[in-house]
């Protein structure tokens, strides 16, 4: 096989990737994203999944959520479309074949969830993003990382990734099992830490270095989330996905924590700060 290649992310690389939005064009042409995610207690995670797949220029935007969110996400969403899931937790997975989805944020382990959950992806096999409490039903057997369909991302922070994969001595044994993983399932693996390591089925790894400790907080891998599921929907190649969508995160991100400082920026106000990154970028 040929050797990998390690890349850093510059905004060279950013700007061959980043496509303006055409004039002739509609909804239909920006694609169809569903966040599915959210249970009683954890509505907050869906709701910054949605928002930020809304604010990254998704055509149109649903959330598979349970019944328990739905006004919660009628209201701090309105551009949204809601489908229930279940009552008090996701139960009911419903694919559409014209829909990228992103399954996770907020989610819970609920056994009937996760019963829904691998029921889903026995019968799925386009590529989709995997965080979160999806991550973790993953987790609970081996088994199940072949049911990840193939070309999906997954967006595993230091302890999911070793929930999936097992515990590694240092951060370049970690990256080591993660190329062998990535190669293995067939799958891009956005390891998520101080400096993001997106790890694509090549093996190759393209390193984030923008980013601050503004993130460190409850919400800030929910947002990604819908970054990633809205570039895919845009029409974005998994590879492209995954650098554009964790650069803007980053970009984002330091811009917000010029105007708040990084004790006080929220996720919320990551995602109200996409806008000066894609003026940036137009
Ligand atoms: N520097 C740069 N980036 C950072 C830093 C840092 N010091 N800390 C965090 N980040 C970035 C990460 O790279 C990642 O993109 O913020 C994001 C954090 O994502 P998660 O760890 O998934 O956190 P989040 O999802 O917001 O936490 C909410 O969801 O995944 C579950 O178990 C998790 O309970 C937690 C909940
Ligand atoms: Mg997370």
């Amino acid at each position: 096989s040929e050797a990998a290649e390690d890349f850093v992310i510059d905004e060279k690389l950013i700007n061959r990737i980043f496509k303006p939005r055409e004039d002739f064009s509609h909804k239909g042409t920006y694609g169809k994203v569903a966040v599915v995610g959210g249970s009683y207690g954890k509505m907050g995670a869906a709701v910054l999944a949605t928002r930020s797949a809304l604010k990254t220029g998704a055509g149109l935007t649903f959330t598979l959520a349970p019944k328990c969110g739905y006004e919660i996400l009628q209201i701090s969403c309105p551009e949204a479309m809601f489908i229930e899931g279940g009552n008090e937790q996701i139960e009911d997975f419903k694919p559409e074949s014209d829909t990228v989805y992103a399954i996770g944020p907020g989610l819970g382990t609920h056994e009937k969830t996760a019963k829904g959950l691998l029921e889903f992806l026995k019968g799925y096999n386009s590529p989709l993003v995997l965080d979160a409490d999806a991550l973790n039903i993953i987790s609970k057997d081996h088994k199940n990382l072949k049911l990840i369909p193939q070309k999906s991302l997954i967006t595993p922070h230091p302890k999911e990734f070793e929930r999936l994969f097992g515990s590694t001595q240092n951060s370049f044994e970690r990256l080591k099992l993660a190329r062998k993983k990535a190669k293995e399932l067939n799958i891009y693996i956005v390891l998520k830490d101080h400096h993001t390591q997106i790890v694509t089925p090549q093996g190759n790894v393209f390193y984030n270095i923008n980013g601050n400790a503004g993130l460190a907080k409850g919400g800030s891998g929910d947002i990604l989330t819908g970054i990633l599921v809205s570039l895919l929907a845009q029409g974005y190649s998994e590879e492209d996905t995954c650098i554009l969508g964790v650069w803007l995160h980053g970009r984002a991100a330091d811009m917000a924590a010029e105007k708040y400082s990084k004790e006080s920026m929220l996720p919320t106000d990551v995602i109200n700060t996409f806008g000066d990154v894609f003026e940036e970028l137009n």
